[in-house]
């Protein structure tokens, strides 16, 4: 027997209950995953995950890259700006190789988490998603795991989504239990590969030695393989390629790139006569300019459009912008009590440019009034260092690029 359960809505309830109760409802959601297709979404422009690989453009060189990488048993750490593609890429290369059979893929996300036990708790959850729905029941060796964890598996009973729950018996240490989950792992028939998704977050976590964990329990199983994605260029930089640090040169890093525009065209302008509607190539062209190439963006500028008309007119497009940002209005405006008056300012000016090569020239600094160049040397690091401006090929701009439209548009 069982108990415990802490539903989504974070109320806790105390439920007893003996394991194969619970069976049910695993296999169903297992079976929903791994044998029935997903339907056919009536929008060919996905803006929530991912759905399949026709609905997937390209990303070919990046997933030879991520196949190469494991046949060589070595790991890799992905990184790019935000909502260029990470988590759909691997999410993809899983999907490839889910069909193959050839490997198990286990998709981590610690976005969100603060400390170690937080992490293990995502990480036990993520493995119990993954296996723990074989219709046979959860079998043995996941029942075992399950209890040399501390662990009580529960449900959610408005979704029927299997919960792990820990604390409702004596836990072990965070690394005791990431110990029982990689022999779990590595018993297993079929390799395994775990992408650790956001894993910047664990340099943030109050224990010291958070990284370090996380290092002894790839190096304590070498047969796993290991893909770590992040957004924070900096700080998944400063990870891995940091001499001091655990994880100093124990994967091999690859930059997501923007897609090829003329890839990402053929894709869009496919979707579009399939479903028996147009799209002219130079209306294209003004949503990669506008939504500087970032995925997430260009998805939902066609999302709309493909939703609202057989035939895109320039004006429609004018209109989706301006709705996209409109949805986002108050959200960036609470920003600016995240910045000083100064550092808002400079970001206003960065934005007007788009692009700056020189924020601390004569010519900037006048242009919008910045007064003297060290006040804007201080102000700079700190947009910097939270990300809201990026320096990449030698030039800064901003990050987000739906909040520099809209600064641009004040
Ligand atoms: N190659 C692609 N083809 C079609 N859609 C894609 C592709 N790559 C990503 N997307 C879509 O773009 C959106 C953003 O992708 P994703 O969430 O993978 O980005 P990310 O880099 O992980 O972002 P974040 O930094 O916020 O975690 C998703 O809705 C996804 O469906
Ligand atoms: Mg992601």
């Amino acid at each position: 027997m069982m108990e415990g359960y802490v539903c989504n809505t974070g109320h806790t309830f105390s439920y007893t209950f003996a394991i194969t109760d619970i069976v049910p409802y695993i296999s169903l959601r297992n079976l929903r995953n791994e044998i029935f297709e997903m339907r056919k979404p009536s929008n060919p422009f996905i803006v929530t995950g991912y759905h399949s690989p026709s609905y997937f453009c390209d990303r070919e060189e990046e997933l030879a890259w991520l196949r190469e990488q494991f046949l060589n048993e070595r790991n890799s750490v992905l990184y790019s700006w935000r909502r260029m593609g990470k988590t759909a890429l691997v999410r993809h290369f899983f999907y490839k190789l889910q069909k193959e059979k050839t490997a198990d893929g286990v998709f981590v996300d610690l976005l969100g988490t603060v400390n170690l036990a937080e992490a293990n708790k995502r990480t036990a959850q993520a493995i119990l998603n993954r296996f723990g729905g074989l219709e046979k029941g959860l079998g043995t060796a996941l029942k075992k795991l399950i209890g040399s964890i501390g662990a009580t598996v529960g449900f959610d009973p408005l979704n029927g989504t299997p919960q792990i729950t820990f604390g409702m018996t004596r836990g072990q240490s965070v690394s005791g239990s990431l110990e029982a989950i990689g022999e779990f792992l590595a018993e297993r028939k079929k390799p395994v590969i775990i992408c650790i998704d956001e894993f910047q977050q664990v340099s943030t976590y109050k224990e010291s030695n958070a990284e370090a964990t996380f290092r002894t329990w790839m190096q304590d199983f070498p047969m796993l393989r290991f893909i770590f994605c992040g957004s924070h260029r900096h700080m998944m930089l400063s990870i891995f390629s940091e001499e001091s640090r655990p994880f100093y040169r124990s994967a091999q890093i690859r930059q997501l790139d923007p897609l090829l525009p003329e890839v990402y065209a053929r894709f869009i302008l496919s979707h579009f006569r399939k479903g028996g509607k147009r799209i002219d190539p130079p209306q294209l062209e003004r949503i990669f300019g506008w939504t500087r190439q970032q995925t997430y963006y260009v998805q939902l500028v066609c999302n709309k459009l493909y939703g609202k008309t057989e035939k895109v007119e320039d004006d429609l497009v004018t209109e989706v912008f301006g709705e996209i940002i409109q949805q986002e209005i108050p959200l960036f405006s609470s920003y600016q009590q995240l910045f000083t008056a100064f550092q808002w300012k400079l970001m206003l000016a960065i934005a007007r440019e788009e692009k700056v090569e020189s924020p601390m020239s004569q010519h900037f600094l006048a242009q919008h009034g910045l007064g003297a160049a060290s006040s804007v040397s201080a102000a700079l690091q700190a947009l910097v260092k939270k990300e809201f401006v990026i320096y990449q090929d030698q030039h800064y701009t901003l990050h987000d690029t739906l909040l520099l439209r809209w600064l641009q548009g004040l």
